[in-house]
Parts: structure tokens; C-alpha cells; sequence
């Protein structure tokens, strides 16, 4: 059993993607979503949720969300993994630090990495919101179900 945490706010293609490649390494994969609101998300945690739900058509993957330390999350689940993406070697330092405090917390969960696909590595959600928000065209960094909640959102706010 595995986890996938992040924000997810929104969903993005490299997202997807991370998903579709760890779901064929990984039993069970939760995609947790962080139910932080004051991190001020632009989609609350049931809207983050359902976009995943509507996109996501692997047998073994679930949609879930925590609040509170993500390695608790992961025991209470009884995963041993915690799968996380790198897409360069500017999110590696983040990343090692939230691997290794982690492992210190719960030293029988291992975090592993993937490489995100070359043609998602410079595709964030924060981007992606930027770029829709001031009416640039996203559609090839986000799954539809996700755009149209884009525009929507967006819609009169440019
Ligand atoms: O998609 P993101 O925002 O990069 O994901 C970050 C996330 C959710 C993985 C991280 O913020 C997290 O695990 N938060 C939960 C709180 C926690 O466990 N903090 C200690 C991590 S070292």
C-alpha cells in the first residue's frame, strides 16, 4: 500500500501522469489530498476530490484526503510507502527534507521518488492557476474536467 499526497489544487497532467506510472509499480495507491484551508486553496478539498475521482480509472488507485502529519495518515492506512514526484533538481531540496523529517518521524515508512515525465517538468498547479487566471490557454496541462472548473472559476475575474 501506497500514498500519494499533495494539494491537488488542481489536479494537473504531470499529476496524472505520476499517478498512472506509480499505480503500476504500487498494490494499493491513495491519492491523498491535503486538507489544509490555510493554505487558501483556490478548489476546497471535495471539489479537489471529485476532479481526481472523475479522471482517475485505475482499479487500485483510491482518492482520499488527511488532515494533520501525512506520516500518521500513511500509518493509519497501513502503507509503507509514500510516493512522491521530482521534476527538477530545484524541488529535490524541498523534497529531501520532507523525505528525511518524515523518516524520522516514522522510520518503517520509505518515501520513494519518481521522475515526473519530461513533458510535465515544468507544469505546476501554481502555474497552471497563474496562467488560467489571467486567461492564457492551459487545456495541455490539465485534464477537461479540470479546465472547465478552471474557467469557471476564472470566468469574469480576468
Ligand atoms: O502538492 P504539495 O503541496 O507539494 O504537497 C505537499 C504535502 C501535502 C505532501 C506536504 O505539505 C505534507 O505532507 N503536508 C502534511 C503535513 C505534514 O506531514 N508535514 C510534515 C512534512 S515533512
Amino acid at each position: 500500500m501506497a500514498v500519494y499526497p499533495g494539494s491537488f489544487d488542481p489536479l494537473t497532467n504531470g499529476h496524472l501522469d505520476m499517478i498512472e506510472r506509480a499505480s503500476r509499480i504500487c498494490g494499493t495507491l491513495i491519492v491523498a489530498v491535503l486538507a489544509n484551508e490555510s493554505k487558501q486553496p483556490l478548489f476546497n478539498v471535495e471539489e479537489r476530490k471529485n476532479m481526481l475521482r472523475s479522471v482517475i480509472a485505475y482499479p487500485n488507485v483510491v482518492v482520499d484526503s488527511f488532515h494533520g502529519l501525512l506520516v500518521d495518515f500513511a500509518a493509519a492506512k497501513q502503507a509503507t510507502l509514500i510516493v512522491r514526484g521530482i521534476r527538477a533538481a530545484s524541488d529535490y531540496e524541498t523534497e529531501l527534507q520532507m523525505a528525511l523529517m518524515n523518516h524520522r518521524l516514522r522510520p518503517e515508512l520509505e518515501t520513494v521518488f519518481l521522475m515526473s515525465g519530461e513533458a510535465y517538468s515544468f507544469v505546476s498547479s501554481r502555474l497552471v492557476k497563474e496562467v488560467a487566471r489571467l486567461g492564457g490557454d492551459v487545456s495541455g496541462f490539465v485534464p477537461p474536467a479540470v479546465l472547465s472548473q478552471l474557467l469557471k472559476r476564472f470566468k469574469n475575474k480576468v
